[in-house]
């Protein structure tokens, strides 16, 4: 709660980012009570606030309830087992590797709870071969996606795109079933345009998995400079790797220049 009540007086610095206050304004935002369920009590007001190292084990849990089955690769390979305690460890690790940047945000309810987060990291070269991390990635499922990850990174070579600039990078994007459609990814997304400017980065970048995120992202000024059919992207035995249900039919890279 300490933080719901700094972020309202616009006194936001957990991480190291600043917030100002009339951003924090910007970023609260409100739905109409009467079109829920007579039984809800919640209003859908939610603030938007760093992640910082002491929130990693929520974050966590959150994904595991919903990234971790819904993000439409991870759906598609069945990633984690039904039940609520199933999770994917490599994927835990990829997931809080970045925190300690202070570059992530999430979407908090007026009660508190977590109901958005995006992870950001910044911008890596990608290796020539297979990175150890891959190598010696313990699930194989997750190892798939960790291929497909480094092979759009490679094609996409933002490296020598845009030589001797810095970016951030877009990793994970999550929003609770039940908050979905109401703009809290746009807002997250644009939360990170505004930090990534008074960081003075030169551009943000998100390899797109899902239709709604690149729809998103296009919307919000974003160029799409690559993108892969998952229909084209097969194994030894000609098959597609991954086949998401519809409308997710690509991943598209999309950059926003600063
Ligand atoms: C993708 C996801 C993060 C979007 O979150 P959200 O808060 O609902 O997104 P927004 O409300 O900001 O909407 C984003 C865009 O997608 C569209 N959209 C979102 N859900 C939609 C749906 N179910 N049907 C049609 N369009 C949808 C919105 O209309 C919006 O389009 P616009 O920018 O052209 O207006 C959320 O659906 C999610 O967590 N999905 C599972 C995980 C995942 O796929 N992560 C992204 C991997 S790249």
């Amino acid at each position: 709660m300490d933080q719901l009540i700094d972020i309202k007086m616009g006194k936001i610095g957990i991480t190291g980012v600043n917030f100002p206050a009339e951003d924090m304004r910007k970023m609260t935002k409100y739905s109409l009570a009467d079109k829920m369920d007579e039984n809800e009590t919640t209003t859908m007001e939610y603030h938007i606030i760093p992640i910082g190292i002491r929130d990693q084990q929520k974050v966590i849990a959150f994904l595991r309830r919903f990234f971790f089955r819904d993000e439409p690769l991870n759906h598609s390979i069945q990633l984690i087992p039904e039940g609520e305690n199933s999770t994917c460890i490599p994927l835990e690790e990829y997931s809080t590797s970045s925190i300690d940047e202070n570059l992530s945000l999430m979407a908090v309810s007026s009660t508190g709870t977590i109901v958005g987060v995006l992870l950001n990291g910044k911008t890596q070269a990608p290796e020539h071969g297979e990175p150890e991390y891959i190598t010696n990635c313990e699930s194989p499922k997750f190892k798939k996606t960790l291929k497909l990850l480094h092979y759009v990174d490679q094609q996409a070579n933002l490296i020598n795109r845009y030589p001797n600039k810095n970016g951030i990078d877009v990793r994970i994007i999550s929003v609770d079933n039940n908050w979905r459609g109401r703009g809290i990814a746009a807002a997250l997304v644009e939360k990170t345009i505004v930090i990534a400017r008074e960081l003075k980065y030169d551009y943000i970048r998100a390899d797109c998995t899902s239709h709604f995120t690149a729809k998103l992202c296009k919307r919000l000024g974003f160029d799409s400079i690559y993108e892969l059919h998952y229909a084209d992207y097969v194994d030894e035995n000609g098959k597609p790797v991954f086949l998401p249900s519809l409308p997710h039919t690509a991943i598209t890279t999309y950059v926003r220049k600063l």
